[in-house]
């Protein structure tokens, strides 16, 4: 491998800086050269492409967002798409691919390794909703940033002995909003995963929450439910307890990322760079059962992986 190239793609996430500036920085240290593609697989067909040096991803590792800038590429599904990004590669002299996004964005990898590109992808979404690893880039900073702003809104449900509805990101995925439920101490957790609930139970138990003097009811709901505003609407009207839907949204996806983010992020670049100097291609960076490790895209990609059944189930004990 003589020159690495590196890009992100799909939903950004904070820590992604932090993932680019260990892959320039690692490369450089083994003799490398890098190239920073912007704007993701978009930005590889149009060749968009620019020259990285260690002084370009300094002042970047505190900074959310990408600085490569990311965008979503449908048409890199197409064959000949895939066939003219690896001429592209290769036009510039780019052997070795690093690649931070998510699902889709392996696909991409996969597909360029296909065509004779060196790939490593790094697990970046603050979805968590990647089989292979327990952690990707994004996902600590989303949930601290979402507790942060729940914490506020359950001080004015208090005040107005309101019940909040608060939907968070995930796309179909619940683990922000599972975590959240049990960071904020959330009354219940609406889960993709888990969608079973019944709402007359919800309203049955807002009903005996107030009989039993308890100022606001908190739910946290996943957007893979979503329909927060008119759920809201519906618990008003059956329990007489005042209700409000709040959207979190984007917000969720920005800030400075958090510590963990920045050494997970880290060290997941520089170990990238690491297996692609080894010879490596078409792997994901993983971290699973407490270790850093990689697995071979097909591999990683038919992999499943749940929730978890225990943490929902102590959740509703925790917060009666
Ligand atoms: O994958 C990250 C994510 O923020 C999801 O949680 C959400 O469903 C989606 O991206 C939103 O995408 P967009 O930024 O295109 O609205």
């Amino acid at each position: 491998i003589k020159t690495i190239g590196v890009l992100t793609s799909g939903g950004d996430a904070p820590g992604m800086n932090a993932a680019i500036r260990a892959v320039v920085r690692q490369a450089i240290s083994k003799g490398k050269k890098v190239k920073g593609i912007k704007r993701g697989y978009a930005g590889l067909l149009d060749e968009e492409i620019v020259d990285l040096e260690a002084k370009h991803v300094s002042d970047i590792i505190q900074r959310g967002g990408t600085m490569l800038l990311t965008a979503r590429c449908p048409e890199f599904k197409e064959p000949e798409v895939q066939q003219q990004a690896a001429e592209i590669c290769r036009k510039h002299g780019i052997d070795g691919m690093v690649i931070i996004g998510g699902d889709g964005s392996f696909r991409g990898a996969q597909k360029l390794a296909a065509q004779g590109i060196n790939t490593i992808g790094i697990p970046g979404t603050i979805d968590l909703d990647i089989a292979c690893t327990d952690y990707t880039i994004g996902f600590d900073t989303a949930v601290n940033t979402a507790m942060q702003a729940i914490d506020k809104i359950r001080d004015t449900s208090t005040s107005h002995e309101r019940c909040s509805i608060i939907e968070v990101m995930g796309r179909s995925a619940g683990y922000i909003a599972l975590w959240c439920g049990l960071a904020n101490g959330a009354e219940r957790i609406l889960l993709p995963e888990k969608y079973n609930y019944d709402e007359q139970k919800i309203v049955n138990s807002i009903i005996e929450n107030r009989k039993r003097g308890k100022k606001h009811y908190i739910i946290i709901n996943a957007e893979g439910i979503g329909h927060s505003t008119s759920l809201a609407r519906r618990i008003e009207a059956a329990t007489g307890m005042e209700a409000r839907a709040t959207i979190l949204g984007h917000m969720q996806r920005g800030g400075s990322p958090t510590c963990k983010d920045r050494v997970y992020a880290s060290t997941m670049g520089a170990y990238a760079v690491d297996i692609l100097c080894e010879g490596k291609s078409k792997r994901i960076v993983s971290y699973r059962d407490g270790k850093f490790c990689d697995d071979d895209v097909d591999e990683a990609l038919a992999m499943t992986k749940d929730i978890s059944d225990y943490q929902y189930s102590i959740a509703k004990n925790l917060s009666i």
